[in-house]
């Protein structure tokens, strides 16, 4: 049988919000090939990006996503540019839109950017003809994210089909969650969400009306195949919207007793950092269920895919 070929449609990942569950199959499939290329014993790098110029912008923090992308674009021999928003000239009062043209005189292939405002990724696509990847936009999506959970949780289970999976905790503030949500609706898997009634905005049942809303995490515990725990997010104002920690921890932490209510074989997810004693704790984070660094190890094949699509979309195979 010759292998199908799927030319990917789009130019920029913004979100998963546009991708169609047959562009997320192409991304894991494209991952699972470059999987291959990471746990190679010695030869880790692939001609793929050869000659193309990649730049990464982060405006927000960021360890495990910058790292993840840099390591994916060194696998992929790109030429990396990390521009430090620091130092950069935005520290002088240049617009974001300032630095796109001026970036864009330089001709870059694709940028990868965290920035705190939503859309700020849309506008740059606008003024630039290279891709854009969103490396996370405030609270609204975080693409990669989800497409490294996915991938993960394919690898477990076999499928994402049919999977019933619990996101717990800050949700308002999460763009994971909402990335996620695309992602595993569209692909068919049931999602409850679940923290306290101050940090599950209602407003987002008008936008994914098949998931579960609740505050009572012990009730769905058992019913799940997949526990995935959010980052209670201080900085963005979370302590704002919960009593205190004591009152979250007894109720939406994720430790022994609430382990012992979960199926045995429960996948337990977090996209990091972690709050160890918050929202989690190290008992459960280092636990025989967690798939936390699995997630971090397929973060790099998923970011590979990623870039490797949006500048060959024909990419059916590692060259
Ligand atoms: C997440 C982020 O920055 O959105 N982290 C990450 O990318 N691994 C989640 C978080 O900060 O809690």
């Amino acid at each position: 049988m010759v292998a199908e070929r799927y030319a990917f449609p789009h130019k920029h990942l913004l979100g998963i919000e546009p991708l169609s569950p047959r562009d997320i199959t192409a991304i894991l499939n494209q991952a699972a090939a470059f999987e291959e290329v990471c746990e190679r014993p010695e030869i880790k790098i692939v001609p793929a990006l050869r000659k193309r110029v990649v730049v990464n912008l982060f405006f927000e923090n960021s360890t495990r996503t910058r790292n993840s992308f840099e390591i994916a674009q060194k696998r992929l021999s790109a030429e990396i540019i990390n521009f430090d928003a620091d130092t950069s000239s935005l520290k002088k009062g240049e617009t974001l839109i300032d630095t796109a043209m001026n970036l864009q005189a330089m001709h870059p292939d694709l940028i990868i950017m965290r920035h705190s405002a939503p859309g700020a990724h849309a506008l740059l696509a606008r003024h630039m003809q290279a891709s854009i990847v969103n490396a996370g936009d405030g609270a609204h999506e975080h693409p990669t994210q989800a497409l490294l959970d996915a991938y993960t949780l394919q690898k477990k289970f076999g499928r994402i089909e049919g999977l019933k999976i619990a996101i717990v905790g800050d949700i308002r503030h999460s763009r994971v969650v909402r990335s996620n949500l695309w992602l595993l609706t569209k692909m068919g898997a049931k999602v409850t969400l679940v923290g306290p009634p101050t940090l599950l905005p209602k407003e987002m049942k008008a936008t994914w009306p098949d998931v579960e809303f609740t505050s009572d995490f012990e009730a769905v515990i058992p019913q799940q195949d997949a526990i995935m725990m959010l980052r209670v997010q201080f900085e963005r104002g979370t302590g704002g919207f919960i009593p205190g920690q004591g009152e979250y921890i007894r109720f939406f932490q994720l430790n022994r007793e609430r382990m012992k209510m979960a199926k045995p074989d429960v996948a337990v997810l977090h996209p990091g950092p972690i709050n160890r004693g918050l929202e989690i704790t190290s008992e459960v984070a280092d636990g025989p269920n967690n798939l936390i660094l699995d997630q971090v190890t397929n973060g790099v094949p998923v970011r590979m895919a990623v870039m490797y699509l949006l500048c060959n979309p024909h990419g059916e195979t590692v060259p």
